[in-house]
């Protein structure tokens, strides 16, 4: 038997082939475009995502016997807005979970209603990536298309929709939406007041290991897949990245560096953050989590290679940078490409290096982002060691967990050893689990991880590396403070 893993990311939609040991046994990866039509703004065509997989399904059944898969499961970016109208056309590109626009939907959101009375219907406040203050910049700048809206949805949603014709989320992706009571798990008619909105237009909900329905036989035809495969509900991308590497119950950890960068925290029981700066969201176990997640993670490292350097090759550029620069760096960058969300929910916030010579090396500067990232990551450790909650162990995934040498900064910066998983595949491995778990092979979730995820290797944080990157993250904390009104002024 075989099960599908959707990854729908923001660069590529990347599907995993999955036998009934849990061995990956292909893999296919289809790239589509970003746009940025604004500064700021971020947007994809949801057609894009449903072409990889109609384009891409058939690659990967290529050589195997299609008969045999019994189900898919999807893990995708984000709170990303899709809408689609009364004849299931998509209205407008998908507004993504980096872009920025809503600010002063979100201010509205924040100051004029207030955080406190949005995050007792939410748990969580407003970030300008979340879906709610897309909805209100649509219905205040766009009000031709907020009267089109009959459907809105996510955009593994979006996928799963034209697999089953079901119009369904799952908790964890919900929750990124503030619109979902997440302690509770249903919608909040306070927040469908606020944005306008009727709960016929919010998709059904399940959790993240339901079955929502099964593969329309016209699309089957089309994927070369047998009749009645099994759609699960599926997760939001850190969720299932989550569930990929283990990361459920009470008091696991995640760090995933993909585009953005993320700490996820689970829990059996439902949690806020009083100051809102870590997201309160349902987990894809069933349980909760928090999370914080920072806009330009690995993206920053890709910007500065490809970008600026005009290089892919990023394991050449780092294998310059001597072991005995860790720790003694004299140059800082702060990674807010995209401006950032946790902690600082600043859409202003901008990357910047600092501390430049003439005797800075390009050894430096690469250096600097990849230290930049971590040090940004850090910043939610330190948020939820204010909570009161220790974490002594991290998981690690994302493309920026395939570097050892980053692994080796993160650890350091962190404090605490970093584990790898052997079957690392962020999201779409996460949602093969959850789709083996709704179609019967598992009973629950933690049946399956136990199973199926294998911890294969273990970065110590070394003593005196450690205190050399606390100094220089204290030096980092300071940065941020002095640039935040220019990075608004330059914006205005
Ligand atoms: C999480 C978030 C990002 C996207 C990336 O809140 O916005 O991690 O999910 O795909």
């Amino acid at each position: 038997m075989y099960y599908i893993g959707i990854d729908l990311g923001t660069s590529s939609t990347k599907l995993l082939l999955v036998d009934d040991k849990g061995n990956i046994v292909n893999t296919v990866t289809k790239d589509y475009p970003l746009d940025f039509p604004k500064p700021g703004w971020s947007e994809q065509k949801p057609q894009d995502w449903w072409e990889a997989c109609l384009n891409g399904v058939p690659e990967l059944l290529e050589g195997f016997d299609a008969d045999q898969v019994v189900a898919i499961g999807a893990g995708g970016q984000m709170h990303g807005l899709v809408v689609l109208d009364d004849n299931d056309n998509v209205i407008r590109p998908a507004i993504l979970w980096n872009d920025g626009r809503t600010e002063k939907e979100v201010e509205y959101l924040n100051e004029t209603i207030g955080k406190e009375v949005i995050s007792s219907y939410t748990a969580n406040i407003a970030f300008a990536g979340f879906t709610a203050p897309k909805i209100l910049w649509m219905r205040n700048n766009e009000p031709e298309n907020f009267e089109k809206i009959c459907k809105i949805m996510l955009p593994k949603d979006y996928v799963n929709y034209k697999l089953t014709g079901v119009h369904s989320c799952d908790y964890s992706d919900a929750s990124g939406m503030l619109l979902l009571d997440v302690e509770h798990k249903k919608w909040s008619k306070e927040m469908m007041d606020i944005c306008g909105v009727k709960e016929e237009q919010l998709p059904k909900l399940f959790e993240s290991y339901e079955k929502i329905g099964e593969v329309k036989d016209d699309v089957a035809q089309s994927l070369g897949l047998p009749s009645g495969v099994v759609v699960v509900a599926g997760a939001g991308d850190n969720a299932a990245a989550a569930i990929g590497t283990g990361t459920i119950g009470e008091g696991g950890c995640n760090i995933s560096i993909g585009t953005s960068g993320t700490v996820f925290i689970s829990s059996t029981q439902f949690g806020v953050d009083e100051n809102n700066a870590l997201h309160a969201f349902a987990h894809a176990d069933g349980g909760y989590h928090l999370m914080g997640c920072m806009l330009s993670a690995a993206s920053c490292n890709k910007w500065f290679c490809e970008g600026i350097l005009d290089t892919g090759d990023y394991a050449a550029v780092q294998e310059k940078i001597q072991a005995d620069l860790l720790g003694k760096n004299n140059v800082f960058f702060l990674p807010y490409l995209m401006g950032e969300r946790s902690p600082i929910n600043d859409v202003n916030a901008r990357g910047t290096f600092t501390g430049l010579s003439l005797d800075t090396s390009r050894e430096d500067m690469v250096l600097a982002v990849l230290e930049g990232v971590a040090f940004a990551i850090r910043d939610s450790f330190e948020v939820a060691k204010k909570l009161g909650i220790k974490i002594e162990t991290s998981k690690m995934c994302g493309g920026g967990a395939k570097s050892k040498l980053w692994a080796k900064i993160f650890a350091n910066v962190v404090g605490i050893p970093l584990e790898m998983v052997k079957t690392e595949q962020g999201p779409g491995y996460g949602a093969v689990i959850l789709a083996m778990v709704g179609s019967g092979k598992y009973e629950t979730v933690k049946d399956a991880v136990d199973d199926l995820v294998e911890v294969v290797s273990r970065i110590e944080p070394d003593a005196e590396l450690m205190a050399a990157y606390e100094e220089r993250y204290q030096k980092f904390c300071k940065i941020y403070p002095a640039m935040k009104q220019l990075f608004k002024d330059l914006r205005n």
